[in-house]
């Protein structure tokens, strides 16, 4: 049998969307989730990947932009291809040149709009809500050196009623997050 497509995740929060990927993948022989990576100490995430009996590690700062202790890492553990889920800093050039196009991110609207810097998880929904928008969805893309830019994978959409809080709006996109990132992931890592 070929080797599996490796996939290191990378985190800095909940890990909702970590956790639902290992689960999706966790009866595959062709595709492994071989560590998950997270840059805040006290972060969930850190737990979901105990529970769930999967390698994870705490990197800081410095590991990320200074050292190579990352790359060094991914390379350990033969990963082939890098999942951003809920991860909240900016991927280093070193990173995107050791896995060119192969770094895939979620994003919780529909990209280019609430995309950038500082709309990350929460203040998305906020915004979204504030402005009155009728709809709002996820983007799941390739990232590049251009902050939520890279080629769009794949778009979901709901919508937002009147009634809706940035609490209820966040439920309705990790619904689709749920229902869509594992299989867009899938797709797209199979297709190369
Ligand atoms: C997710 O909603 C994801 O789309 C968002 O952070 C949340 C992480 O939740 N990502 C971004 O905002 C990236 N700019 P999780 O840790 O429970 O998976």
């Amino acid at each position: 049998m070929n080797k599996p497509i490796n996939l290191a995740i990378l985190g800095s929060g909940n890990g909702t969307n970590a956790q639902q990927i290992s689960e999706y993948f966790a009866d595959r022989d062709d595709v492994k989730v071989v560590c998950i990576i997270y840059n805040k100490k006290d972060a969930y995430i850190a737990q979901r990947a105990k529970n769930l009996g999967i390698e994870s590690h705490y990197f800081g700062r410095n590991d990320f932009y200074v050292s190579n202790a990352v790359l060094d890492y991914l390379h350990e553990k033969q990963a082939d291809w890098i999942i951003l889920a809920g991860f909240l800093w900016l991927i280093p050039e070193s990173m995107l040149q050791a896995f060119p196009n192969r770094i895939i991110n979620i994003h919780p609207a529909l990209l280019p709009l609430y995309g950038g810097k500082g709309m990350y998880g929460h203040h998305v929904h906020e915004a979204v809500v504030a402005n009155h928008e009728k709809e709002s969805g996820i983007t799941i893309h390739i990232v590049d050196n251009n902050y939520d830019r890279g080629t769009t994978l794949f778009q979901a959409r709901c919508t937002v009623t009147p009634d809706d809080t940035p609490d209820t709006l966040a439920e309705k996109i990790h619904l689709l997050e749920k229902e869509h990132f594992p299989r867009v992931i899938d797709r797209t890592i199979n297709a190369r």
